[in-house]
């Protein structure tokens, strides 16, 4: 199987954890719009969606799902995403898609993150994925100072010769080069430099279930 039939696969497994007559968090990313295209299959079986990036409610409301607010919802069942990198204990990478923020404050608010992923982005360590670390603009060059310290190798995320700009007019700088022998850790230390909006590291709050597309079929992991 190529690497989208098997995103496509663990799409739509995920449907299962999709709860009836309920509001769901939904990711960004490739994996992510597989599963909003199955969920448009679907769609008369929930009340809505929180979309964690402006493209992910685009793609959401193109099937005709309603995209709400999340200042309007209290709690959400499930938030489910895709990663870059996660471990067995369900730590992650995420933030290749330069949504780490939006998708680190939907998850907050859900019961149950659902992971879903092809197969090679199940690793033993967090690291050899740049680490997506999302900045207020004024304070990239500081922020990248105090990054290089921690022994990685920080480089502003570029797009069309421009820094790249999020959906919360921020940029992202990422940190090659790390070997994360303790997520939770990096993941506090690195929330505590001055100008970092979020770090892609989801170790503190990471996936409950991650459902991984293999040649031999979808593997859970909970
Ligand atoms: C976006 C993300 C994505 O979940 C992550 O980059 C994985 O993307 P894909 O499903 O395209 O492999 O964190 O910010």
């Amino acid at each position: 199987m190529t690497q989208d039939e098997l995103k496509q696969a663990v799409a739509r497994a995920a449907i299962e954890y999709v709860p009836a007559n309920e509001i769901i968090g939904v990711g960004t990313g490739s994996t992510a719009n597989y599963f909003i295209d199955e969920l448009g299959k679907i769609k008369d079986r929930i009340k809505g969606a929180v979309a964690s990036s402006e493209a992910t409610a685009a793609r959401l409301r193109s099937h005709g799902i309603a995209v709400l607010d999340l200042n309007d919802v209290d709690f959400l069942p499930v938030y489910i995403d895709g990663a870059d990198e996660i471990t067995a204990d369900g730590a992650m990478i995420k933030g290749g898609g330069a949504a780490l923020t939006r998708e680190k404050i939907v998850a907050s608010v859900a019961g149950r993150f659902v992971c879903i992923a092809d197969g090679s982005k199940l690793v033993t360590q967090l690291g050899a994925f740049p680490l997506p670390v999302e900045v207020i603009p004024m304070a990239q060059a500081a922020v990248a100072r105090q990054l290089k310290a921690l022994g990685g190798e920080p480089r502003l995320r570029m797009k069309d010769g421009q820094p790249l700009i999020t959906d919360n007019g921020c940029m992202i700088i990422d940190l090659a080069g790390l070997h994360i022998a303790d997520p939770r850790d990096l993941e506090a230390r690195i929330n505590n430099i001055v100008g970092v909006v979020t770090v892609g590291l989801f170790a503190q709050r990471g996936a409950d279930v991650a459902l991984l597309g293999t040649g031999d079929g979808v593997q859970k992991m909970s």
